[in-house]
């Protein structure tokens, strides 16, 4: 892949854009924010990692959204991060109209990109962009499970003691309160997690899994947190430049699956070149199923007050 535009060059931008070069990704990140000087500073400081890790990634940084003409993939993360005590939803007006105007830029200068929505709201504002462009849905992504399932991983493997590597997690729903982490299909390398951990502590890694965000911005109080999001946008990046068809749970709009239509949530998905190539259904019980539901009425609740 040749380049990568990260639009908004705050904490999670510049995770991204770290990760994507570290890994050599694509040959060229550009960072693009209104506060210019920003952007070229995170870019500037991430080229001079390249002689220590031995990359050769391309980086700038530009206050100009030309700048991010021909991107195959261009990741949002502008707008307004939640404060203690609010929702992701409570930025949601202040957030769209960033989004909208950054929406018509792509629109304009990387009309065939593949376009990766990482700011909050996230399940509404992907499927914001998704009507704003009016593209196939396998060009409108977001990113919400990866980091989800991440956080899932890193707490099963906390409580087993295992290796986060034989972890594999799987988050569905919207990227809220009442996400839905599946403890069924959750593995250590192949064995169901449940051989390892009983029900009421797996409900304890649920909810904790659920609170994620939450408990890193109590923690860290002055932001949300970065690094795992920055990965995690990256990992998809990386599945779609690579070709890779990863299945990976991510923001999808939904085109019956599940039963809905219409609405963007987490689900998941086979990504490759072309960026969302399948969305997969999972059979779920009664009470997932419900859950998956519940989480889908939060997220239609929020689609409702889009101006
Ligand atoms: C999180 O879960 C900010 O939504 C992001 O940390």
């Amino acid at each position: 892949m040749q380049k990568v535009a990260i639009i908004g060059a705050g904490r999670v931008g510049e995770t991204t854009a770290q990760v994507l070069a570290q890994q050599e990704t694509c040959r060229e990140v550009v960072l693009i924010d209104i506060r210019e000087d920003t952007a070229q500073g995170v870019a500037l400081d991430i080229t001079q990692m390249a002689p220590l890790f031995h990359f050769d990634t391309r980086l700038s940084g530009s206050g100009d959204p030309a700048a991010m003409a021909d991107a195959d993939v261009v990741v949002i993360t502008a707008g307004v991060p939640r404060k203690p005590g609010m929702s992701r939803s409570d930025v949601l007006e202040v957030n769209v109209k960033v989004i909208d105007g950054i929406v018509d830029e792509v629109l304009r200068h990387a009309p065939q990109a593949i376009i990766l929505m990482v700011t909050n709201p996230v399940d509404v504002l992907t499927y914001r962009t998704w009507q704003r462009t009016a593209w196939p849905r396998e060009r409108v992504l977001g990113q919400a499970g990866v980091l989800d399932a991440s956080r899932m991983a890193a707490f099963i493997a906390m409580e087993t003691g295992f290796s986060s590597k034989d972890i594999t997690t799987i988050v569905l729903g919207g990227h809220g309160d009442a996400m839905v982490p599946v403890p069924r299909f959750c593995t250590v390398n192949g064995i169901p997690v449940s051989h390892f951990i009983d029900d009421a502590r797996m409900a304890e890694i649920v909810q904790r899994t659920r609170d994620g965000g939450a408990e890193i911005l109590s923690l860290r109080k002055i932001s949300s947190a970065y690094d795992a999001p920055g990965a995690a946008v990256a990992a998809m990046v990386d599945a779609i430049a690579h070709n890779r068809r990863r299945l990976l749970p991510g923001v999808a709009i939904l085109d019956g699956e599940y039963g809905l239509r219409d609405i963007a949530m987490g689900v998941p998905c086979i990504l490759d070149r072309q960026g969302l190539s399948r969305v997969v259904e999972l059979p779920l019980t009664e009470a997932e199923a419900e859950a998956f539901r519940q989480s889908a009425d939060g997220v239609r609740g929020d689609i409702a007050r889009l101006p």
